[in-house]
């Protein structure tokens, strides 16, 4: 059906199944996007709509940013696609240097996959295909942990721990467990930065490895900061606690930094701010500023070193996708890379942090609010549901809001919030101030 560039809204929208979406909700009153620049969506009704959630928590830089489109533009024009398997072209090599020389010193190398969750089944893998390659062949459990958010394949749903994501598909992977969340609201409501209670959750690890044998663990998984699951920051001492108990037992740790990458705690990664080194740190999203589909794991030397063996023609490890490395989505890194650097966007995440804290703490006297959590440019208000109808509050809050100009993400009854990096102190002010309205407006 052609599309009235008039009223830019298809008169047609059942075809598209939508992920993650009350799809008959949407499509009685739909709200669609059509252009985006700097810190701000404009809606097919003409409005400009500030962007509270950097899209869904990957567009680091805001939007339309010039250098990553010219570099698109480019790309597209120069080399639209080169065969991601026994060959190679430059801007993937460079991509993964860039990203070397940005992470953490421990990661050498980089895998290059197409999203969060192909990030977080291919560190799974590596994991497991590690352990047998230095003749621990019996280590295939993973360890997840509650509310983990790990994508929606089969592996990172396994090692995930949000029911629904779990529940509606089968008996999913074997040997997995899963820590304790981290969740205190009694002893830590309203914490700012990281919480005082709750690092001792990480001697359950002892418990489950004492259980099944540290023999048949592979690797332990978590969210340094749990995003997805309505921004939980990890207990002072807690990931800490986990590298030492993980280490102690020869079991790999890996991070997933697909939200913590790229500048969101005010560091390049999580693993940075709170200085504990994983053995993988899984990322994608803010790689290419969400503008084009791209992940990566990144490995120690140690993991990969332990795969380079056998006849030099033969494949080391039998994993990979047609689009690892795409030439669009390694240009469009490269740009996006390069733009965080010269704007200091890390940098700027940072030092508006107090001020971001400040604003968001100030709703704690708002209606329905029972906790407020932030660190970095990100931040969750939990809301006491609405008996009997558990996610309701909040949903409305995200109409509401919509409808005042502001985006916002809500999971359960808790608001999510992670903005650009470029975000203004102007800003901040205004997505706050028409939060305490909708609040104070809500059932
Ligand atoms: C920690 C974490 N891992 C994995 C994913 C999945 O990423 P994607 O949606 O790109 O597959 C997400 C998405 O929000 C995430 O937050």
């Amino acid at each position: 059906m052609a599309l009235d560039r008039s009223n830019p809204v298809p008169n047609d929208l059942s075809a598209f199944w939508m992920p993650f979406t009350a799809n008959r909700q949407f499509k009685k009153t739909p709200r669609m996007f059509v252009s985006a620049d700097g810190m701000y969506y404009k809606t097919s009704d003409g409005r400009d709509v500030l962007d509270g959630t950097a899209g869904l928590w990957c567009c680091n830089a805001g939007h339309n940013r010039p250098k990553i489109v010219e570099a698109i533009r480019q790309q597209a024009g120069e080399l639209d696609y080169a065969p991601a398997f026994q060959m190679g072209h430059p801007k993937a090599f460079e991509l993964a240097t860039r990203l070397r020389d940005m992470a953490p010193e421990p990661m050498e190398h980089v895998f290059f996959t197409n999203s969060g969750s192909e990030s977080v089944e291919t560190a799974l893998k590596i994991a497991i295909a590690y352990q047998r390659a230095i003749g621990q062949g019996t280590r295939t459990r993973l360890i997840g942990r509650e509310r983990g958010y790990h994508g929606v394949n089969f592996g990172g749903i396994s090692v995930g721990g949000i029911v629904n994501n779990r529940k509606f598909f089968g008996s999913l992977l074997t040997g997995v467990d899963h820590l304790p969340h981290t969740h205190l609201p009694a002893k830590n409501a309203f914490s700012r930065g990281q919480p005082e209670h709750g690092a001792e959750l990480a001697d359950e690890l002892e418990r489950i490895v004492a259980l099944h044998g540290p023999e048949t663990v592979a690797a332990v998984i978590v969210e340094p900061m749990a995003g997805s699951t309505g921004v939980l920051m990890p207990p002072k001492g807690y990931l800490q606690r986990l590298r030492e108990i993980t280490r102690k037992h020869g079991i790999l740790l890996i991070f997933d930094e697909v939200i913590t990458g790229f500048g969101r705690l005010g560091s390049s990664f999580a693993a940075d701010h709170f200085d504990v080194m994983p053995d993988m740190i899984t990322c994608a999203k803010g790689l290419t500023n969400g503008v084009i589909p791209m992940g990566a794991v990144l490995a120690t030397k140690e993991i990969h070193d332990a795969f380079m063996h056998g006849p030099e023609e033969a494949i080391e490890l039998f994993h990979g996708y047609t689009y690892s490395g795409n030439p669009i989505a390694s240009a469009a890194g490269l740009a996006t890379l390069e733009t965080y650097k010269e704007e200091g966007l890390f940098e700027r995440a940072a030092e508006l942090a107090p001020y971001w804290e400040d604003a968001v703490h100030s709703l704690r006297d708002c209606p329905h609010v029972i906790d407020i959590r932030n660190m970095g440019l990100i931040a969750g208000i939990e809301l006491d549901p609405i008996a009997g109808a558990p996610t309701k509050r909040a949903f409305s809050a995200f109409l509401q809001a919509y409808e005042n100009d502001v985006l916002i993400r809500t999971t359960g009854d808790i608001i999510a919030l992670s903005p650009p990096l470029i975000i203004e102190k102007h800003h901040i002010d205004t997505l706050f101030g028409k939060l305490a309205d909708i609040l104070k407006g809500l059932d």
